[in-house]
């Protein structure tokens, strides 16, 4: 009953419910009477409850892009379009298969108590240029967000980060400005930005896999298989990159949400760590919705679609509905598309936060004052 949807969320709708004080009221509503619908506001379809939200994302038609439109607009043509291209991420085509059969185990295989002690190195490595106060400020804890997760995994892929506060920083920097590009809200320079954090992401990676052997992460055997597979050399790059920069905002906003759940339970200070952000990745994802185009007519859900369509699929309404038989963090995806950095990706956040905890970050202060930054699909908390 639309009428209803309208008169008690006036003013909310599925994309300003991603950073909306409150969304999980309107979302619960929206799985329970409407789990599939065409929004014509937005020209877009919506995918709400949680068998619609898996049958989409299950379904044959249904791609990670626009058929016809392989790289965001935005981006062609420019160096951050060329590695967008290449990405195993955004992509249903076979060419990207055997590069994905490596990277998923190689993943998989990273143990989250081994990234754990990256992270607290990768700290310590940040620390080197913080001055040190009683209580650390937000714009630090903004920083150390979006740096700490991205040079952990860099640390964990085994790439050189150890002890030099210059290279954490300038990758840190790049690999934010490459994210950034890629929302559909970036501006010219934002794009413009990204483009050139591609360019020398680009030669910053490469030169350090040609030195690779040296390294004890997983990197050297994934060139190998690679090279054995006959996948080019400058593929294997792309992903690697694609990987900093999916730990990067994802794992902001959770640690960042996990922060905010602390400032306003004091009572989960209590709790393992680990499960609090289990429960944020749950309750408060920062990953609220993801999209598939039509690549032919077909009938989802019950509905006729057409080639061409998209639907927005709002895991967080998924996730947070209580309609699902089984409790799942729908923000990791679902199906042949689903986040093989899960696990890795909460160690990191519970790693951020005690880290940012043991230099000081107040949570209840945290929570007092802050706002989402502006996304169409993240919930990622800017502290003030
Ligand atoms: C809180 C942090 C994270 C969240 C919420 C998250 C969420 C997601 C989601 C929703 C997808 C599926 C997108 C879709 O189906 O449209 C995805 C895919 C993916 N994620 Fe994550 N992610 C996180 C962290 C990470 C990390 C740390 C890594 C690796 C270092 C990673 C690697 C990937 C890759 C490679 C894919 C593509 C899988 C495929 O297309 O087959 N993610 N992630």
């Amino acid at each position: 009953m639309p009428e209803t949807i309208t008169a008690s969320f006036a003013g909310i709708d599925p994309l300003s419910a991603v950073t909306h004080p409150d969304p999980y009221p309107y979302y619960r509503e929206l799985a329970a009477t409407r789990p599939f619908f065409r929004e014509p506001r937005l020209g877009l379809w919506v995918a709400a409850g949680p068998r619609e939200v898996a049958a989409v994302l299950a379904h044959p038609d249904c791609r990670v892009r626009p058929p016809a439109q392989p790289v965001p607009p935005a981006l062609a043509g420019t160096a951050a379009g060329d590695l967008f291209g290449r990405l195993v991420r955004m992509n249903d085509g076979a060419a990207h298969a055997p590069l994905k059969a490596l990277l998923m185990p190689m993943l998989a295989a990273v143990d989250p108590d081994v990234a754990v002690q990256h992270a607290a190195a990768m700290a310590q490595v940040l620390d080197a240029g913080e001055t040190s106060h009683a209580a650390m400020p937000a714009a630090s804890v903004n920083r150390w967000l979006f740096a700490l997760p991205a040079v952990s995994v860099a640390a964990v892929l085994g790439l050189p980060m150890a002890s030099d506060r210059g290279t954490a920083v300038e990758v840190a920097q790049q690999v934010a400005a490459f994210a950034a590009a890629q929302s559909p809200l970036a501006d010219t320079d934002t794009v413009r930005a990204g483009a050139e954090a591609a360019r020398w992401l680009g030669t910053w990676v490469a030169s350090s896999l040609a030195n690779s052997e040296a390294t004890d992460g997983p990197l050297p055997a994934l060139q190998r298989a690679a090279q054995a597979a006959g996948i080019e050399a400058q593929a294997v790059a792309a992903n690697i990159i694609g990987l900093l920069v999916q730990a990067c905002e994802a794992t902001a906003g959770l640690a960042g949400n996990t922060l905010l759940l602390l400032g306003r339970n004091p009572s989960a200070g209590g709790m393992p760590l680990q499960g609090v952000v289990a429960r944020v990745a749950q309750d408060d994802p920062p990953v609220q919705n993801t999209r598939r185009f039509l690549a032919a007519d077909t009938e989802l859900c019950r509905h006729v679609v057409n080639a061409g369509d998209t639907v927005l699929v709002l895991l967080a309404a998924a996730s947070t509905s209580g309609l699902a038989d089984d409790a799942r963090a729908w923000t990791f995806g679902h199906g042949r598309h689903a986040c093989p950095g899960d696990r890795l990706a909460q160690a990191l956040a519970a790693a951020t936060v005690s880290a940012l905890c043991a230099r000081g970050a107040d949570p209840a202060a945290l929570a007092r004052a802050f706002r989402y930054r502006p996304s169409l699909n993240a919930r990622i908390p800017h502290f003030l």
